[in-house]
Formats: structure tokens, sequence, C-alpha cells
């Protein structure tokens, strides 16, 4: 197929002017290209001598829909934006939407490019509640306010952000709306006295709501002093938090468990969080807030109302050999920035304080710390008991003699182990003995040298 050349080339003016006297056409809609592409349009319809397609305009953004709402200029409108992680966005449309029901006939929303989008917000007892995701909530005057504001909740650039919209002349109201929609969160704030987790994700700590498996002091066998020192610790923000207020005291503290692995000290950070939760919100770090998110972990929990924070294992961020690391000195100024603020708890583990940093040590960012230590002869024996059947024929206490030294991780495992072999049925005081005493319990093969 041959292609005719074309006889004549066409020349598009450099820019193209209206004919004079020629009615101006009602512009299409071109967006943020409005100009360009309303020259190009006219100059491809004068030339088919055609009239410019007519579109009535839509408002785009919620400045626009607001301008013409409140029939004003779009550029004088007011607005003041806060960036702020996703939770936290989603907190504040949690927020909005109390509003919203404040006000059900009277509010106007917008969403751009149709309707307003709306999410779930988790509450993490299996159930969630339907906020604003992308929308603008308009209340007119005599509503939330005298005068007429908005609140919009969307992303620029990925940044999700809450933006409060008012009238010309408004600047000191679009920021009170905006503080006011804070202490509308903080007032009744969905995730205060729940068990959060603190993840990294989109650039920042975002906070879920978590099950958390209860655990009680029967769970876990630990000698007497080392419940009374969680008891104090405990106290600084219950039963002593009054006293020390009023005395000026900061009712924040700091607890470092210490002890070998399998001693118990994730399981006793869990059986504390069981018993705090409620009157405190409990917020479970992960080691990657703990490396890089600490400065906006502290941020994010700032409204939850008195907070147990737990740090698990923090030799990751706090050995001798991290000073000098970014993540360190952030993890120091957190520790310290807790201490100006009140009603923190700071519970954190780690499985050989010697190895920390001598600062990390100080007193005054850990008040407390513990040496979590393997069971001694009663300990073992009455952990034992919690791992075995309770009614089988076992001489506990002479099994529990057999494993000095081992942890409470160790003997699960030869309780587990002996169950495994015997079946729940098959128990005696030898054949756990037995299990006990060969070492099969233990991960490591027993003997051989296999290098
Ligand atoms: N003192 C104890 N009383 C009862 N059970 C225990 C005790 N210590 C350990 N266990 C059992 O061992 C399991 C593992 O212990 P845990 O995870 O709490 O140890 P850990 O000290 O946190 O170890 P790591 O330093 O490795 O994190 C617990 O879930 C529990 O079942
Ligand atoms: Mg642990």
């Amino acid at each position: 197929m041959s292609h005719p050349r074309p006889e004549r080339s066409l020349t598009l003016p450099e820019t193209y002017a209206i004919p004079r006297g020629a009615p101006e056409p009602v512009w299409p809609d071109f967006g943020d290209h409005d100009e360009a592409a309303r020259r190009a349009v006219a100059a491809v319809a004068a030339m088919l001598g055609r009239p410019v397609p007519e579109r009535p305009k839509e408002p785009r953004s919620s400045s626009e829909w607001l301008a013409l709402r409140w029939d004003v200029d779009e550029s004088t409108l007011v607005n003041v934006s806060r960036d702020m992680s996703r939770t936290l966005q989603r907190l504040h449309a949690y927020a909005l939407q109390r509003w919203v029901d404040r006000h059900p006939d009277d509010v106007a929303v917008f969403g751009p490019g149709g309707a307003p989008q709306r999410a779930a917000l988790d509450l993490g007892d299996g159930t969630s509640v339907s906020v604003p995701a992308v929308a603008t909530v308009l209340f007119p005057a005599g509503s939330a306010y005298d005068t007429a504001v908005a609140v919009e909740v969307a992303y620029r650039y990925g940044t999700p952000m809450i933006t409060a919209f008012t009238p010309p002349g408004g600047l000191a109201l679009a920021e009170r709306v905006l503080a006011d929609l804070t202490r509308t969160l903080e007032a009744d704030h969905p995730y205060r006295g729940g068990v959060l987790s603190a993840r990294s994700g989109n650039g920042t700590v975002e906070l879920t709501p978590v099950r958390h498996t209860v655990q009680v002091r029967d769970d876990v066998v630990l000698p007497a002093e080392l419940w009374r020192e969680v008891d104090l610790f405990c106290s600084s923000v219950t039963t002593r938090r009054e006293a020390l207020r009023a005395l000026g005291h900061t009712t924040s503290r700091g607890l470092l468990l210490a002890g070998r692995p399998g001693v118990g000290k994730t399981k006793l950070t869990r059986v504390i969080a069981t018993e705090l939760a409620g009157p405190l919100t409990v917020v479970l770090v992960t080691a990657e807030v703990l490396r890089t998110w600490m400065t906006e972990l502290y941020e994010e929990i700032r409204g939850l109302g008195p907070c147990l924070v737990v740090l698990e294992e923090i030799d990751s961020v706090a050995s001798k050999g991290s000073r000098g690391d970014t993540s360190f000195a952030e993890f120091l100024d957190a520790l310290d920035g807790t201490r100006s603020s009140d009603d923190v708890l700071t519970l954190a583990t780690t499985n050989d304080p010697d190895a920390l940093d001598p600062a990390v040590k100080r007193p005054g960012r850990f008040d407390t710390i513990i040496e979590v230590p393997p069971p001694d002869q009663a300990g073992r024996t009455e952990i034992l008991r919690l791992f075995l059947p309770p009614d089988a024929p076992v001489d506990v206490d002479l099994v529990a003699s057999y494993l000095d030294g081992a942890t409470g991780a160790d003997l699960r495992e030869v309780a587990r182990r002996s169950i495994l072999e015997h079946g729940p049925d098959g128990l005696t005081t030898s054949r756990v003995a037995d299990v006990a005493t060969s070492g099969r319990w233990k991960p490591a093969p027993v003997a051989g040298n296999y290098l």
C-alpha cells in the first residue's frame, strides 16, 4: 500500500488568536493543562470550522468546589494542612466522622473525581468503623462553627494530610479547626486502652491494634522480689501516680529486664501488658521501629493517654558497638524525651546488659535494671508442673534436680519432648528423668563431632 505524499503542508500558527468579533467560546475543562490545551483545541476547532466543544466545568479539587460553594475566588481561600502518618490521618478522619454524625443534615461532602472515598479503621477487636479516606466535608455556617469551614482528608504526592479550609480571612479559625479535630480524637481515642503494634510503614511508624493473648502471673514462675519490682514500676502510673504528680515528679519510668534467652522476659512483658491494658495503652514495638523510627514513635503515641511501651531486645540498637550510629543517638533521645512527658512506662528487654552501652544504663534512662534469673530448684519444679499434664505420676521435684541451670524455655521443651516420646498417659518419673538427663531436649546435637 502506497502513501500518497501530502499535496501541501499545513503550518500551524505559533499562537492562535480568536478572530475579532467571534463569540468567546465556552472552554472545556482540561485540568492542569488548561491553558495550552484550550489553545490547541481552539486552533483545531477553528480549522475545522466548528464550535469549540462545550462541557460544564466540574470542580476537580476541594478548593475549586469550596470556592464555588462559597462564591469566592479560589485563590483567596484559606487552607491550613498538616502532614501525618497514615494511621494518624485515619484517626483524624475518625474524629471528622464524629463531627459529621453531630450535624448529619447539614454537611456536604465532596470527593474529587466522583463519590468521596471511605475506608475502614480497624479497631482491633474484630470490628472496624467506616471513615472518610479521600473526601472534603463542608460544615455550613452555624453547624460546627459560626462561620462555614471545611475539612479535607487527602494525600499530596503520597503524603497523608488533613487540611482545614475557611473563606477568606479565616486563618486563625482554620488553625483552630485542626486543633479541635485533634482534641476530638484525643478526648475519645479509639485506640486508647488497647494493645497496639508499632510497625514501620509508609516511611514512618504505623500503629495497628492487635489481638493480645491474655497472660497472667500464674503462667510465669519468677522470684517474688522480681514481682515486687514489677509492681513498683507499674505503680508509677497507677496507684502512686497522683502522689508523684502532686509532688512535682514525672510519672514516666523505665524498666530494663536482663536475662539469658528463654528465662521468660518476653512472657513477663506480656503479663504486664495484660495487667495494664485498659487503663493504659500498650504499644509493642518491632525491631525495625526500634532501629529507625523511635522519634516518630513517641510523637505518634502522644494523645493516647498513659502508655506502656515495650521495646524488646534493645541490644540491636544499644550495644557498645552502636555508639555513633544515628539509630543509637535517636534511641537515647527518644528515651530522654519520655522523661519530659508524663505517663509513659518503657519496658525493655536485653540478653546481655554488659554488652549495652553505658549511656543506656545511665540513671534517668532506665530507672531500674533487673536480672531475670534462670529458675532455682523450686522454680524449676513449678515450671515443669505448668507444662506436664496435671495428673501425670511424675516426681517433678526429682526431675527438676537434674536440670540445674535450665531456663523456663528448656523446661517447657523437656515436658513437650516427654509428651511426644511417651504420650500424655505414658509419663513416669523415670521416663521424664531420662529425657531430662539425656539432653535430647537440647536443639544442639547431643554427641559426636560432625565437622
Ligand atoms: N519463668 C518462666 N515461667 C514459665 N514459663 C517460662 C518461664 N521462662 C520461660 N518460659 C517458657 O518459655 C517460653 C519462652 O520464654 P520467653 O520467650 O519469655 O524467653 P525470653 O527471656 O524472652 O527469651 P529471649 O531472650 O530469647 O527472647 C515462654 O513462652 C514460656 O512458655
Ligand atoms: Mg524474648
